[in-house]
This record gives structure tokens, sequence and C-alpha cells, in this order.
């Protein structure tokens, strides 16, 4: 008999998590303004928010932490993931910072300003805002099979080289600071950019003379689509593909928050002596002197440690298997999920789950707000809550795809776990017709608003309202 798969771990630390009742998570969703950010971790059971920061480090990790120098200047750790780094990515500079959106802080004050567009696949919210604070634009450049759930395609991340080209025509260059490929691309449903788009979007670049920056959250997770499905990558390390995808990069930006199985952390590493010297200056500003940059040593040892550990394969497959687990699942029970499933999470097609509720009533927070009532399961919206309204003409913004996005965090939850997502989701799937409106905001900021907004029930005018 063939052997089943198994993880290439096992648990030597357990953290203790509670049930509730449906009727305590009616009462605190409702104090919560409908919003799954301001509940306590403690009202929920099963954590699907995000995969950032929320993976269970390894005994390694610990270790290498008692080891950490916390000096101010030229600490050890920083030279120790400094070479972690160069021999993770090839970046022979590199900046730490405190998290992902400090590395664009960072890097988007020393290269964009006013005016500019900054074209990519479809960019992460923090990189958008980044770009738009500085009133400059992000355009979307992704393959359009992207923005169906039901198509199956390997590489649904994948740069569209005529969307690029174009932009690449209608702007000067002085107007395009860089092109941003986001690895995997988590806004269309953590989906991977294969080699050759990589390969084909940075020879384009050049053609044309601009910077290729990766926005590398989730760089290990795309390394193993590329093994498991482009061709001629089968008999390659995942290290190796590392190599060769930051072979067709300037530079990164990096959120260690993922990838790195870390709990906090981020960095910019590059190619350029002379946009490392520039951005080291907003470092200091920003961040902390340049050997720390807003990280402590036993941090960066962890990190440095997390980078080996989260690009070997057997790890990668444990965590993409999880995922597709939860995936395969919810599929048999019907639910419409995003195909093929992504890398860090499952993102189900709150469109077609509901359909009869409209993107005005948020219809992607709609349910997430019944899985939590139904199970404790908190996941979060990917829509039009998260994509904010016009800069200019402050509008909603309603993007294609409307997603509940589940975000499975690096090996903490077991397959008993993924079970108990997947019959709550089958619960409400089978009671959707009994769902019959959404939310109405009741408050929100002027930007990245999904983190603070406050919503209730919406109430159809001619019953009073
Ligand atoms: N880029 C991508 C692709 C991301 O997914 C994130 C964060 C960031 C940049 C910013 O990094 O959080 O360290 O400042 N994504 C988290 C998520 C928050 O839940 O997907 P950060």
């Amino acid at each position: 008999m063939e052997l089943p798969f198994a993880e290439s771990y096992k648990i030597k630390m357990v953290e203790p998590i509670r049930k509730s009742t449906r009727e305590e998570r009616e009462r605190w969703i409702k104090k919560a303004n409908y919003n799954l950010f301001n509940l306590r971790s403690n009202q929920v059971f099963i954590d699907l928010l995000t995969d950032s920061g929320t993976g269970a480090m390894s005994d390694r990790q610990w270790a290498s932490m008692m080891l950490g120098d916390e000096s101010y200047a030229g600490a050890s750790s920083y030279y120790n993931l400094k070479q972690a780094i160069k021999n993770i990515t090839g970046f022979d500079y590199f900046l730490p910072t405190h998290q992902g959106r400090a590395a664009e802080n960072v890097l988007f004050s020393a290269l964009v300003s006013e005016g500019n567009v900054v074209p990519g696949n479809t960019h992460f919210d923090t990189t958008k805002g980044h770009i738009e604070f500085r009133k400059a634009s992000a355009i979307d450049c992704t393959i359009e099979e992207a923005f169906d759930t039901t198509v199956d395609h390997p590489f649904k991340g994948n740069i569209d080289l005529n969307k690029l080209e174009s932009v690449y025509l209608k702007y000067t260059n002085e107007q395009i600071p860089m092109v941003i490929v986001t690895v995997t691309c988590n806004s269309s449903g953590g989906q991977p950019v294969s080699m050759e788009n990589l390969k084909d979007v940075y020879d384009l670049s050049k053609k044309y003379g601009i910077r290729v920056i990766f926005d590398s959250a989730r760089f290990a997770e795309n390394a193993y689509f590329i093994k498991t499905r482009e061709q001629g990558y089968a008999h390659h390390t995942i290290k190796d593909i590392v190599a060769e995808m930051f072979s067709y990069a300037d530079g990164m930006t990096m959120s260690s928050k993922k990838d790195a199985i870390v709990n906090m952390g981020g960095f910019i590493a590059l190619k350029e002596e002379e946009v490392f010297k520039q951005a080291a200056q907003y470092n200091i500003i920003y961040e902390g002197f340049i050997t720390y940059g807003g990280m402590s040593g036993r941090d960066m040892n962890a990190l440095a440690q997390g980078l080996d550990e989260g690009t070997e394969f057997d790890y990668l497959e444990s965590r993409i298997k999880q995922v597709a687990y939860l995936g395969q699942k919810l599929k048999e029970y019907g639910v419409p999920v995003q195909e093929p499933f992504g890398g860090h999470a499952i993102f189900v097609d709150a469109k077609r789950f509901l359909p009869h509720i409209p993107v005005e009533q948020y219809v992607a927070q709609t349910l997430a707000i019944e899985l939590y009532k139904e199970a404790g399961v908190r996941g979060v919206e990917i829509g039009t809550l998260l994509a904010d309204r016009d800069p200019a003409t402050r509008e909603n913004r309603y993007p294609k795809l409307e997603l509940l996005r589940l975000a499975i965090p690096r090996r903490t939850y077991t397959n008993n776990h993924m079970d108990v997502v997947a019959a709550a989701l089958k619960n409400v799937y089978d009671r959707r017709n009994d769902i019959k409106t959404g939310y109405k905001i009741i408050n929100e900021a002027p930007i990245l608003r999904h983190f603070t907004v406050e919503l209730e029930p919406y109430v159809k005018e001619s019953m009073g309202v």
C-alpha cells in the first residue's frame, strides 16, 4: 500500500484555543461593529485571518534567538542575516525593516514621486496604499484568466506582457520608477508567477530601461509551484529555483512574516548600490540604523534560519498540501472556490456563493461574518472594503472578484482544524438562501479602511430605515 502523506515535523509546544457558543459570537461580532479585525483572539476558535506572522517557529529558530547580538551597530546577527539573504537571493545590498510595508515605505520614499505610475500584477493593499499615498498610481497588468475563479490556469499570477508594454509605451521612463511583480500574487488568490513570465517581464523591462522589483512575501511558495507545475523544473531544488527567480529582478521588498516564518520582520534587498544608498537614508529616519532597521538581533537570527527552512521542499510540500486539503474538501461540498488552489490560502468566491447579495452590500464581508457566527472561524474579506475608494472620485471601487480568504498559518493547525472549517462553510452554504441582506458602512477611514471600518446590517428602506 502506498504510504499517505504526513508533515515533515512534529509538535513540541502547544497553545490552547477555545470554542464558543453561537449566542456569544453573535454578541461579540455586533460589538465589533461587524469588523472581524475588532474581535479579540480569544473570541476566535480557528484563526484564518492571515498567514502573516502567525506561523510556528522551529526549535532551531528559537535556539538561534538565544544567540542574538543586540549591538546597535554592526551586530553579528545583521551579518548573519545579510549572508542568509545573499545565499537565498543573490542580492548584495540589504536593509532590515520591521515588516513588509515598512520596506515599501523606505524603498518608495527613494523611488516613487507624484504623478508616477507603477505597473505590476495586482498590487497588495499596503503596496498600493504606499504608491497612492505618494500621489502615484498602481496599474494592474495581471492576465485576464486571474479574474475568473472557474478557469484553470497554472500561473494566474502572471503579468500580461501586452498590458505591461502598453504602460511602457504610454509613459516616459522617468514616470515609471519600477514594475512590481508580487510572488505569489496575494490579491488575485495566492496565485504563482511562472519562471517564463518572470524572465519575459525582466527582458521587456530591460528593453525599456525599467527597474524590476519583486514583492517577495511568498517567494518560496511561488518556487514550489514552479517546481511542481512548470516544465523543466521538477528536478531542481527550491533553492536553485529561488536563485533563478531573483536573477530576473533588480531588487525586492520582503514581508518576512510569511515565507521566512517569523512573527515580525521585513527587508529590502537590492542589486544597485545607488538605490541602496538612497533608501538607507530613509531607513535610518523611519526604521533605525542600517544594521538593525526595526529588528532586534534575536529576530534577525530567527529570520536567517527561517529563510533557510522556508526554502526546503519537504516543509513547502506539507504546507501547500494542507492548503489544498482544505480546498479539496470545500470543492467536494460544492462551495465555489478559486482554482487552482493558491499557496497560502483558499479563496471562496463570494459572488458565486451568495449571488443574491449585491456587491454594494459587501458580499464577501457578509460571508466572512456568517462563517464566524457559524463556528468561530475568522477569515478576511478581499473585496470592496479592501479595495477602498478611488482617491480621485471617492467612489467605491468594485473589484472583479469578491473573495473570502481563508489564510492558513504555517505549521500551526492540523487537518482536523481544516475539517471543522470546511464543515462550517458547508453549513453556511446549505442555508445560503436564508441570508437575505448584507451590510452598510457607518464609519470608515480615508485609506486602508478595511482594518477599522464599522458596519451595521443592511435594512431595506421599505422596512422603515
Ligand atoms: N506584500 C504582500 C504580497 C503581502 O501579502 C503583505 C502582507 C505585504 C506586502 C505587507 O507586509 O504585513 O509585513 O507589512 N500581507 C498580510 C496578509 C497582511 O494578511 O496577506 P507586512
